[in-house]
């Protein structure tokens, strides 16, 4: 009968190893996995993964066993042209006793410790070799069980690298749907400038024959201009660090401003409690939220006065807009595009909108979120 290729001990480090390869959160952290798992399994000194580029050269060369000191001394990584590149040329597994008798041997960089015993297989990810993993300097030779559990070994750290490129791949689509979901609330912002520029439009339309006909137009043709740079930031301070350095006061006030601008209902803004640091994920939440509430109390309620209140309690972040004006029956009405919007938004973050209005009363919009 023949010998099993695995003894029950290989079998048991072998599933090891695979836990370890396949847990790797990280391409880089797979790679360095599969290195480490091939030194144990087979007691190898020294241990590297080439990861080839184009013409079968290596654009990446993972090491582990030389101390750093040395690793600066030696210089560049090898590039795979002599014994490294002979796995790539033959596609298989090699197995070496001594590498200076190894007619492909180039011979060492000066600095770099001296090895004797070699194993390399290649990796390959779907039918192609992705790289090679090396092994050298185990006391007394690589024998031909090292090199069957190794070649498990590169069968296994192959499927983890396909599993690591599909996850890279789908965190990158979980990105693209985030920026398709900030485009939208960039589409929102823009359509409330707008609407604000056409009622300054609407105005001036009724005054035509006024003399100061010319200026207001070139007012209102600014406001324009004015929409078209709040875009530009707004798609600008995408980018995370540029997050980090802002500050919301400023941009709510900013933005209270630019929206009150052809209103004459009185708005005030306040701030309590510790806003100033708000986590980020929350910071471009907030402009959005205060932008719907407040239109809203512009446009619809025909207030005297209008109160936003940004409110930074223990757990919670409470955006409040109350105005004094007409109020609406929300049973009646029901949500428009921007409640529903806002609504959303709030439950997306895991807290919630409250919305309270009543004919001749004013209205209260009070969102609510977990910090
Ligand atoms: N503060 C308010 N005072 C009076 N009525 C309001 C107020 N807020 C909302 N409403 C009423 O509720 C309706 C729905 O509001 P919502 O913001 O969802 O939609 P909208 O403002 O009409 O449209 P959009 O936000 O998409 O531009 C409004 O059309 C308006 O009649
Ligand atoms: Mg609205």
């Amino acid at each position: 009968m023949e010998e099993p290729l695995f003894s029950p001990g290989d079998v048991a480090r072998l599933v090891g190893a695979a836990a370890t390869v396949a847990g790797a959160a990280e391409l880089t952290d797979t790679l360095e996995a599969l290195v480490e798992t091939g030194m144990d399994l087979t007691g190898a000194k020294y241990g590297a993964l080439g990861v080839l580029g184009t013409h079968g050269f290596l654009k990446e060369f993972i090491h582990k066993g030389i101390p750093l000191d040395v690793v600066d001394q030696i210089g560049p990584p090898p590039a795979g042209h002599g014994l490294l590149g002979t796995i790539t040329r033959r596609g298989g597994g090699v197995r070496i006793p001594h590498i200076a008798d190894h007619p492909d041997s180039v011979g060492f960089p000066e600095h770099h410790p001296p090895m004797d015993s070699f194993l390399g297989v290649p990796i390959r990810v779907a039918d192609e070799v992705y790289g090679n993993l090396y092994l050298t300097d185990k006391e007394g030779g690589f024998l031909e069980e090292d090199m069957a559990l190794v070649e498990a070994l590169a069968i296994i750290g192959g499927s983890a690298i396909a599993n690591a490129r599909l996850s890279r791949r789908l965190r990158t689509v979980a990105i693209v749907e985030d920026r398709e979901r900030i485009a939208r609330d960039l589409h929102d912002a823009i359509i409330q400038d707008i609407f604000a520029v056409g009622l300054g439009l609407q105005a001036l339309a009724g005054r035509i024959d006024d003399s100061e006909i010319a200026d207001e137009i070139r007012d209102a043709t600014g406001r324009l201009d004015e929409s078209i740079t709040s875009l530009r930031r707004f798609i600008f301070d995408l980018r995370p660090p540029v997050w980090a350095q802002r500050r919301i006061r400023e941009e709510l006030i900013d933005l209270a401003d630019s929206l009150a601008d052809s209103y004459t209902s009185q708005v005030e803004l306040l701030f309590r409690g510790e806003v100033d640091n708000l986590p980020d994920r929350l910071f471009d939440e907030i402009l959005p939220i205060v932008r719907e509430s407040l239109s809203n109390a512009l446009r619809h309620a025909g207030a005297v006065k209008i109160t936003t209140t940004l409110e930074r309690r223990a757990q919670q972040l409470i955006i409040r807009t109350v105005d004094d004006g007409a109020g609406f029956d929300i049973e009646a009405v029901g949500d428009g595009m921007g409640l529903e919007n806002l609504r959303t938004r709030a439950s997306d973050l895991g807290g919630f909108a409250e919305i309270t209005s009543g004919v001749g009363t004013g209205t209260t919009v009070e969102v609510t979120l977990p910090l």
